[in-house]
């Protein structure tokens, strides 16, 4: 079977139980300032989930473009990958685990053919603490669908600790068994849905090699063990909890949330653990290993060395999955829109193709990779995603990245081996001028020179020389995006950098008029700043009326006509939190952290807030402000977006 096969046969068998199938959503999602990347099948279906109503209906499925940031440094292995394709169905309210398990088995065992007696799945154990039931329920349903094909399915409490025995259904705890977009139950933010799951397992037999020279080999192996004996192939959320102050509450719907992983599910049907190994890759890796000389020609890779470097077969081959994933994922990235820049999405974006060119400068590869991706992406998913046949515009973004800063890095890579000792200051230094990010110069230089390499010293160095390059680039801090960065910065106008400023102090006290109108439960979920306007997003859960947009700008407005001063103090995080600083919750902030208060005192001001500026000196400075629109974002969650009234 090929992954086209998969892809068209999960949608028809979804189709057939009453599914609409959409279209995969872009990478970089459209309503959601609270994530860079589409990481999940469900980020675009949040609204749904929380009770607004699907246009089409209450059975949704779908094949989706996902990107994972946080999985970078795992590619390597033979089942990480930063871009994958989910696919997915969802209950709206509608069906539950009652109809979903079996759906789920039948698609696995007679749609794609998997052998059940190779099929494990995990369930909820439940939370006493948390007033968390354990899922029995699907353990119910799961032991009836197994019993259809003969086998008996037993349960086991902790495999973890015991090994799996003769167990086929295993109980495991939040950090394996809960599902939200912010991880377990106990760091869910309020107002976020999320529930227990279920998760589908494939075993790939104990006679796998991995198993044999793994360091696990001495513990018992579990499903949820990494030796890779057993790929997780799906995961079945019973996504029917919110988040609030005090504990949990249900939501106005029960939904199912399902995703599984294309690559992985087609490695399941082949029985081959390596994901880079399936069709979905074998074009782009065959090319990759044609064009690179510790492939090329060489029929011991093992004694294969570059420089001082000596690979080996290992080696040669997480380079090459490296290559084949970043590659694919920034084809993807770059038909979405994203561009190579330093701040949020487009630093990832970078980060992957600075890699690339990087081990093109230290694994001496000559071949101009890019050409070569963009064909092999556009040959396998052409069809399915139309956008990755702009061939001609993603390769010219490509190609201009690699003339910006191929020279930089290659002189870069090179003067990391002038060192013998690596620290902060050193990393900011190879960062700084010749592009090399943090990462990179610590996966590049010998590991004996970045034993004292810490991220918190670069980032130190970093906020250090912020401050030096003078403060009209404002930082992504306390949730305002970054509005310029100083690339940008002295390409802009001081007007430009004047208004962003103003707004951005208005974009404080807005947040102090909403909470003074709506209520204290109003909080920031994020917000975006430029010369033009500054776009606020906030929780509540219902259209403002006219008299309270009314009322929020009058209320800016006074506090502007009364000249109030802004300052800032800096302060140990749990000060700042003590005095009743309001944050971001999203952000992780450092330990100490600037609070920016409007008013002549922090202990009685009105406004205060863990910023990193920069703000105006008064009140006054702003002029005046107006509302210009007040919108829906998803469910619970509004926008208002500001401007300077002329
Ligand atoms: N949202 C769940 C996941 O990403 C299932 O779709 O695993």
């Amino acid at each position: 079977m090929t992954s086209e096969t998969i892809r068209q046969s999960f949608l028809e068998f979804f189709k057939n139980k009453g599914h609409i199938i959409v279209s995969s959503a872009p990478l970089i999602p459209e309503n959601d300032p609270t994530t860079l990347f589409t990481g999940s099948g469900m980020q675009p279906m949040l609204r749904y989930l929380l009770g607004e109503k699907h246009p089409l209906g209450r059975r949704i499925a779908d094949a989706q473009k996902c990107f994972r940031a946080q999985d970078i440094d795992e590619v390597g292995d033979n089942r990480h990958t930063t871009f994958f394709e989910m696919l997915g169905n969802w209950s709206l309210g509608d069906f539950f685990k009652e109809e979903q398990i079996p759906w789920m088995f039948e698609f696995l065992t007679k749609e794609i053919g998997l052998n059940p007696r190779n099929i494990y799945v995990t369930v909820f154990r439940g939370n006493e603490k948390l007033k968390l039931p354990r899922d029995d329920e699907s353990v119910k349903v799961w032991q009836d669908v197994f019993a259809e094909t003969g086998i008996e399915a037993r349960t086991h409490d902790f495999a973890e600790r015991d090994g799996m025995r003769d167990g086929r259904i295993f109980y495991y705890d939040e950090t394996k068994n809960w599902w939200s977009r912010s991880g377990g139950p106990e760091q869910m933010p309020v107002g976020e849905p999320g529930g227990p799951d279920s998760e589908m397992f494939w075993d790939f037999g104990p006679d796998l090699k991995l198993h044999e020279n793994s360091e696990f080999q001495a513990n018992p192996c579990h499903v949820n063990c990494d030796c890779g004996r057993f790929l997780e192939i799906g995961n079945n959320v019973f996504m029917e909890y919110m988040k609030t102050e005090t504990g949990f509450s249900l939501l106005p719907q029960k939904n199912v949330d399902f995703g599984g992983g294309l690559e992985r599910i087609l490695a399941a049907k082949n029985n081959n653990p390596d994901v880079f190994e399936t069709d979905v890759f074998q074009s782009l890796v065959s090319k990759l290993k044609e064009l690179t000389p510790f492939y090329r020609g060489s029929t011991s890779i093992g004694a294969t060395s570059i420089g001082a470097t000596s690979i080996g077969e290992g080696g040669a081959q997480k380079i090459i999955r490296i290559l084949a994933d970043h590659l694919r994922a920034s084809v993807f990235l770059i038909a979405d829109g994203v561009r190579p820049s330093n701040k949020e999405a487009g630093y990832i974006l970078r980060r992957l193709l600075r890699r690339i060119l990087a081990y093109r400068i230290k694994y001496d590869i000559h071949a101009d990779l890019f050409p070569e991706a963009v064909n092999a992406v556009k040959e396998k998913f052409g069809k399915i995603y139309p956008e990755v046949t702009r061939t001609k515009e993603i390769l010219t973004v490509l190609e201009d990245e690699k003339q910006k800063f191929e020279e930089a890095i290659g002189r870069g890579v090179k003067e990391i081996e002038k060192y013998k000792e690596i620290e902060g200051k050193e990393a900011f230094y190879l960062y700084e001028t010749f592009g090399l990010p943090y990462e990179l110069v610590k996966e590049l230089a010998p590991a004996e020179t970045t034993r004292n390499l810490a991220k918190a010293d670069f980032d130190k160095e970093f906020e250090k020389h912020q401050e030096i390059s003078r403060a009209g680039a404002v930082k992504k801090f306390g949730g305002h995006g970054l509005i310029l960065d100083t690339g940008e910065l002295k390409a802009e106008s001081e007007e430009k950098v004047g208004k962003a400023v103003q707004l951005h102090t208005a974009t404080h006290l807005l947040h102090w008029a909403l909470r003074e109108t709506l209520g204290k439960e109003v909080r920031q979920m994020g917000s975006d700043i430029n010369p033009e306007r500054s776009r606020f997003d906030f929780s509540f859960n219902r259209k403002l009326t006219p008299d309270e947009i009314q009322k929020i700008e009058n209320l800016v407005n006074e506090k502007i006509e009364a000249d109030l001063p802004v300052n800032f103090e800096e302060m140990p995080k749990a000060e700042a939190e003590a005095v009743g600083a309001l944050h971001f919750f999203k952000e992780k902030y450092p330990e100490k952290v600037k609070v920016y208060y409007i008013g002549t005192d922090l202990q009685n001001a009105m406004s205060k807030e863990f910023c990193g500026g920069p703000h105006v000196k008064k009140t006054s400075e702003i002029g005046k402000v107006k509302i210009i629109k007040e919108e829906a974002v998803g469910a619970g969650v509004r926008r208002i977006r500001l401007a300077l009234a002329l």
